[in-house]
């Protein structure tokens, strides 16, 4: 039995669709969010980049008492994972693995489209994943660097003509490629699930992310006797790295509750 938190992060709104699967599957665990919006979007950046706001992230979040952290954004686990699980003496997951075991479940031609972060897709990470799991995986990728801006912005429902149109431009040549299955390999895209899902149509079963990480990291906290008592509420506490107000409209909304606490500000070049 452990009653320290769970650590979840990401750039920025993404990382929340792990959020609600999490405050779903295990209602008793705390969780603390960073979100790090003073420099979201992450998808652009370079790897010496993203590995050093990943690790600022990281020590913000072990500044408080954790047992386990989820990296809920594709493009730090793509890029850093490996670095970061070295360097910390706690359980890590991120999304790359348990999201492409998911995939090789649900799909039937082992044609599967991935769309992500240009850093993601340019990292290679999925498609290695894939292939390592089975060597027979047909792999065609997108990189959608408009989809997280736009996220960020409020700009995801079904009905927005400017998403709608870009999801079109992103997803036909995916579609052109017969895949049965779509990988949503960036955490934002669940928000966009409404949008996705009316361009690719029935015949495409979409595989997000941040669903499967939380499930990966109940079974990890399972496994390692980690998980808080069952008797109890949990809490989930939200910071981010600038003004709080967006954030913390939004988050509500999309987690469909009403945060306990204010969202606090973190300087996270302090750290
Ligand atoms: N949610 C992040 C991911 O999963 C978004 C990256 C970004 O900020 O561009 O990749």
């Amino acid at each position: 039995m452990d009653i320290r938190p769970i650590g979840v992060f990401d750039s920025g709104l993404g990382g929340l669709t792990a959020v609600r699967v999490l405050r779903r599957i295990l209602p008793e665990e705390n969780l603390v969010y960073f979100g790090d919006t003073a420099r979201v979007p992450y998808g652009g950046r370079s790897r010496e980049t993203l590995l050093k706001y990943a690790r600022q992230d990281l020590r913000f979040l072990r500044s408080l008492d954790l047992k386990a952290i989820l990296i809920a954004c594709g493009t730090v686990s793509t890029t850093s994972l490996d670095a970061l699980q070295a360097e910390n003496d706690l359980p890590i997951v991120g999304v790359v693995e348990p999201t492409c075991r998911r995939a090789l479940l649900v799909t039937q031609k082992k044609r599967v489209g991935l769309i992500a972060t240009l850093a993601s897709v340019r990292s290679g990470a999925y498609e290695s994943m894939l292939r390592k799991l089975d060597s027979s995986m047909e792999v065609f990728c997108q990189p959608c660097p408009l989809f997280v801006p736009l996220v960020e912005n409020g700009r995801f429902r079904r009905g927005d003509v400017v998403i709608e149109t870009i999801a079109r431009e992103y997803l036909e040549p995916l579609l052109a490629q017969e895949i049965d299955t779509l990988i949503l390999g960036c955490t934002h895209y669940p928000l966009l699930e409404e949008v996705i899902s009316d361009v690719c149509g029935p015949g495409v079963a979409l595989v997000s992310a941040g669903e499967e990480s939380a499930f990966e990291l109940k079974r990890l906290l399972t496994a390692q006797n980690l998980r808080g008592p069952s008797d109890r509420q949990g809490e989930a506490n939200f910071f981010v790295s600038d003004q709080a107000e967006d954030f913390q409209r939004i988050a509500s909304v999309f987690l469909q509750e009403d945060l306990q606490h204010v969202a606090g500000r973190v300087d996270i070049e302090q750290f």
